[in-house]
């Protein structure tokens, strides 16, 4: 488990620990180093400390690993993820604010390594379901409507707009032919033929995004809220027991594993 410190690597931990046939064999952070990671999650002691991540290699050579979970961010997966490739160890990516050229970059890496990665900005089931209604949307109502997308996320995330609400303006553009995305407006700025991407981010909320498909007369809106970061915990274990079973050399997306 790599950022397993942080929000997403502590619940992970749990789950991990709760969960019969896995465990935790190694876990990386900047900080706590030298705690007991079950410690740091709030279980009591599992007898796993937290590594430095300039070790990985050489932990990941010492401790039998069968995947390698990565929730830091984009500058660490892009060093981090390679490493472990390169060590024999399939990928479960859950970082967001990776470039298509970093995602090229770890695809080669799973390809040259022969290992299988899961990479998807988005672990839950439920969005999994909102990305094929949009993409049937998209595909029934064609260009005569336009497309907004409205995110909103608590007031620590990093990156914007989230990777969630790329991949759906990804997906919907493919969908009608390929679009230009705009992010947010301001001043003079008359509407084309674009993707509109808009951020909202403040207090507590774990995660919404509306699609807004908005015709002369009418609109649809298709939104997903994410209640608890659990449901992204529950689709990264399953994604993790999922790709050990799966054809080396290849990157999946959450929606191949739930398929
Ligand atoms: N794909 C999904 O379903 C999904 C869901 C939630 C969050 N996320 C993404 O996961 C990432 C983490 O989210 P979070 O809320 O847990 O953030 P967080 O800030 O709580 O945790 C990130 C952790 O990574 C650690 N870290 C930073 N650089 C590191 C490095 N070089 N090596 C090792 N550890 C390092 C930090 O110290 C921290 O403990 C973000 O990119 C977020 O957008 C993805």
């Amino acid at each position: 488990m790599v950022g397993a410190c942080g929000r997403m690597g502590t619940m992970l931990v749990k789950r991990i620990m709760s969960t019969e046939g896995i465990t935790v064999a190694a876990a990386f952070d900047l900080v706590r180093v030298g705690e007991d990671i079950g410690d740091v999650a709030g279980i009591g002691k599992i007898g796993v400390p937290v590594s430095d991540a300039k070790d990985l290699e050489k932990v990941l050579k010492e401790a039998k690993v069968d995947v390698y979970i990565d929730f830091t961010i984009a500058k660490a997966t892009v060093v981090n993820a390679p490493i472990a490739a390169r060590c024999g160890v399939n990928l479960i990516i859950g970082t967001t604010g990776l470039t298509a050229e970093d995602k090229t970059m770890i695809t080669s890496e799973v390809v040259k390594n022969n290992v299988a990665a899961v990479i998807s900005s988005n672990y839950s089931i439920g969005v999994a379901t909102f990305m094929k209604l949009c993409k049937q949307a998209a595909g029934l109502l064609g260009n005569d409507y336009d497309v907004e997308i409205i995110e909103a996320h608590h007031n620590q995330k990093k990156d914007a707009p989230s990777g969630t609400a790329m991949t759906v303006a990804e997906i919907i553009s493919k969908e009608m032919g390929g679009k230009e995305f705009v992010y947010g407006r301001e001043g003079v700025c008359p509407r084309g033929k674009e993707i509109g991407i808009h951020a909202v981010r403040g207090g507590d909320i774990v995660g919404d995004h509306t699609v807004m498909f908005i015709g002369n007369s009418e609109r649809i809106e298709v939104r997903h809220q994410a209640h608890s970061r659990e449901i992204f915990v529950g689709g990264a274990v399953l994604a993790a027991q999922w790709v050990c079973k799966q054809k080396k050399g290849v990157v999946y997306e959450m929606a191949d594993v739930l398929a």
